[in-house]
């Protein structure tokens, strides 16, 4: 029988049942209530810059494609077929002003209108109800600074306001620092993990205890330095974001000068660039604490930035039934970073968090021996334990940081992330 959620999963506990990690009706549950109310990350501007450029994404199971028409506008539509579901687009990226689908050849312009169908007349007695039939429209379309991101709940709160003013005062340093701006670099890595997509969310919302020991090796051979000086804090936010490796004020700014003195006077050039130009743009406290470290944005993009140099990491968990994973793997850089910094930046990212990566597959590893033990039914008589600092909540304060800041090593931002997620998946009136 059904357990109830609020039985399953109880956040201030700091308990959560291993079975809605591996469950089939939890897991069809979350694509309706999670991934279908909440903002999901879709592109970056970048992408998008011409009219006529599309890319293809997907949110949670359903397969969209992203355009920008001859109008300027920025559309997602679902990437199936009217007629019998075959997707209308099968390639990453590109440009166009029609898709035309493969099977029968249905042709949809780039707003989504279905534009012709071979032999319309006679074989639809030319009767077809084109208005009716155009490519699904996703009713919701933001973007915060390049970043598109698309709903399908027609009401949902302003993508600003979910993202949040005090998780923004975050994000915006790595938003406002590059001096060219943010551009994807590269096709988007794309592999497949057997674990459950919560999995690898909650740890990059904040779950920097699991680096001293999963990625410890890194640091035993001096491949990065003492993990403890590279954050101070972790913090959570309303909706179920969290960060993790949150610098005192300074602090990423000394490691940041630390490592370009490594590479040398250009380097050394550019941070001082960057920290300039973030003095300009953002206020004085910002702009002393010059980086992040890594997060996730509810419910499944995370994002990471190597200490340096401002590349961003963007990781997507697209879920594909409730034990696997799609990740979808991106790097932005700043268009106007000397060519010897992108270069460390990009060997940087495939050294350690690509699928080949050192930290991706220690990470990975994780994720699919969790999922894969959690189906047993001995080990789900056992919750997972998410109590570290349960009780110590609000006890770290640091001048004019905002969110709910919490120690380097806690689990206040697991238990945020399940309690937003409770939230969605049971409805006010539902018992508890
Ligand atoms: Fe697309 Fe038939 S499924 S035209």
């Amino acid at each position: 029988a059904a357990a109830r959620l609020h039985d399953l999963v109880k956040p201030d506990e700091g308990a959560v049942s291993r079975t809605v990690f591996v469950d089939e009706a939890t897991y069809r549950k979350e694509l309706d209530r999670v991934f279908t109310k909440t903002w999901l990350f879709i592109g970056h501007e970048s992408q998008l810059s011409e009219p006529g450029d599309y890319l293809t994404n997907f949110m949670g199971e359903d397969p969209v494609i992203a355009t920008r028409g001859a109008d300027g506008v920025i559309r997602v539509m679902l990437n199936s077929c009217a007629h019998r579901g075959m997707a209308v687009c099968s390639t990453d990226a590109g440009s166009s002003k029609f898709f035309r689908c493969p099977y029968h050849g249905w042709t949809y312009s780039n707003n989504g209108d279905l534009i012709g169908a071979p032999r319309a007349d006679t074989v639809y007695h030319g009767e077809l109800d084109k208005p009716r039939l155009g490519l699904k429209a996703v009713p919701r379309v933001e973007n915060y600074k390049g970043f598109i991101f698309a709903n399908w709940d027609e009401d949902a709160i302003p993508l600003v306001d979910y993202l949040g003013a005090d998780q923004l005062w975050y994000l915006d340093l790595a938003f406002e620092a590059p001096l060219g701006g943010l551009e994807v670099i590269g096709p988007t890595m794309k592999f497949r993990i057997k674990a459950n997509w919560k999995l690898a969310a909650e740890n990059f919302a904040g779950d920097d205890y699991h680096v001293l020991y999963t990625h410890g090796s890194a640091f035993q051979i001096g491949f990065l330095p003492d993990y403890d000086t590279l954050g101070d804090y972790i913090a959570y936010f309303d909706h179920g974001h969290g960060m993790g490796d949150i610098s005192k004020p300074g602090r990423a700014y000394q490691n940041d000068v630390g490592m370009a003195q490594l590479l040398g006077p250009e380097a050394i050039e550019y941070v001082n660039a960057v920290h300039e130009r973030l003095k300009a743009r953002v206020s004085p406290l910002q702009a002393e604490m010059h980086g992040l470290g890594q997060g996730n944005i509810f419910p499944n993009l995370s994002w990471i930035k190597f200490g340096v140099f401002h590349v961003f990491g963007l990781f997507q968990w697209h879920p594909r039934g409730p034990g696997e994973i799609e990740v979808w793997q991106t790097a932005l850089f700043d268009r106007d970073a000397p060519q010897s910094v992108k270069d460390f930046a990009r060997t940087q990212m495939s050294q350690e968090n690509a699928a080949a990566g050192i930290f991706g597959q220690d990470d990975g590893e994780n994720f699919e021996q969790i999922t894969e033990s959690a189906r047993g039914v001995v080990s789900q008589t056992r919750d997972f334990n998410y109590a570290m600092g349960l009780g110590h909540e609000g006890e770290i304060h640091e001048e004019g940081y905002p969110g709910h800041l919490g120690p380097h090593y806690s689990e206040q931002n697991h238990r945020n992330f399940y309690r937003y997620w409770l939230e969605l998946m049971t409805t006010p009136g539902e018992q508890k």
